[in-house]
């Protein structure tokens, strides 16, 4: 019997069977995924949460002055999550009294249900509108929000799981369905000490060696396949002068996975490695090269005390 793959079969037989091998890190959240990641934000050594909840607080009154327009406007979230970023400019948009729409848009169905209700109790003035869907499907939905302006808001640096290729592809796209007033408001990890980008993926307490094999055991639990976890060891590096933090998992010994559901047997030899994620750390020039290929105007940029982190607000030239 033949049946059609699902990207992720498809993504799981071509990762694993190609070499060097590699999974794409969007794989990793499932619920526990989800879970983990939440408490990865959470960790001291995760700067990027703090900094850009910093940048937000800090520069909160100029941040949503440049998202008003008279006539109103939509503010589209990419990868919302719990919101508990997106809600210091949302009260600050509320108090203004600025007449806007908020679109959180999210893989997850639950999570966009629970930033719902959390929205209603603390600030019950915000329209909502929920958006589920993954970027890809949205940006082709973004040409219908174009009554008004159009605030797009990406933060996290969750753009840094990207290559720079397809970094422009993504923006580019944004572009195409950005009108002259839209803007763009971008979050992206800088580059700095290695050590402490090092330390913020590689934590003592192994919350991100559990969140990078989670990838194995939604395959284990998803495809019935026998990966043993503790077989592996999660290993980081940060390249500083491509800005590059890569997440692999190694294994331990020459070993065997069944894969039952994808009729795949892998074959891993001592210390060979699995790419599952990467962690791109920007600096100027890059971010002015990016924008300039996806013909995007850098109109301004907010960033901590530290610079550890920019926020920036782009334009379509
Ligand atoms: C969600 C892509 C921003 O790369 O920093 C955190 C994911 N992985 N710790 C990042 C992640 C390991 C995170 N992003």
């Amino acid at each position: 019997m033949h049946k059609i793959k699902t990207q992720f079969e498809k993504d799981v037989i071509k990762g694993l069977t190609d070499y060097p091998k590699h999974l794409p890190s969007k794989y990793i959240y499932d619920e526990r995924g989800d879970k983990l990641f939440q408490e990865i934000m959470a960790m001291p050594e995760y700067y990027l949460t703090d900094c850009e909840f910093e940048i937000l607080s800090q520069k909160k009154s100029q941040i949503c002055e440049t998202f008003f327009d008279s006539d109103g406007f939509d503010l589209i979230e990419l990868g919302a999550g719990d919101g508990k970023k997106t809600k210091i400019l949302l009260k600050q948009l509320a108090e203004k009294k600025y007449d806007f729409k908020y679109l959180p848009v999210d893989i997850s169905k639950s999570v966009l249900e629970e930033l719902k209700s959390t929205l209603h109790i603390e600030i019950p003035e915000v329209k909502v509108e929920l958006q589920q869907g993954t970027y890809f499907d949205i940006l082709a939905d973004l040409d219908k929000y174009r009554n008004r302006k159009k605030v797009i808001l990406f933060l996290g640096s969750n753009i840094g799981n990207l290559l720079h290729e397809n970094v422009i592809k993504f923006l580019k796209q944004i572009q195409e369905n950005m009108q002259k007033n839209d803007i763009l408001f971008m979050g992206f990890d800088q580059k700095k000490q290695p050590q402490t980008i090092l330390d913020a993926y590689n934590d003592k307490t192994k919350i991100t060696e559990s969140f990078n094999k989670n990838l194995l055991r939604r395959i284990n639990n998803d495809f019935e396949a026998n990966f043993d976890l503790d077989e592996f060891i999660h290993w980081e590096t940060y390249n500083p002068e491509t800005g590059t933090a890569l997440s692999f998992l190694v294994s331990k010994k020459d070993q065997n996975v069944k894969i039952e559901k994808l009729n795949l047997d892998v074959h891993f030899k001592a210390w060979e490695s699995l790419h599952v994620e990467i962690s791109q750390k920007y600096d100027d020039e890059v971010i002015r090269w990016i924008a300039d290929k996806a013909d995007l105007e850098i109109v301004d940029f907010f960033s901590d005390e530290k610079d550890n982190y920019r926020n920036y607000i782009f334009r379509s030239k």
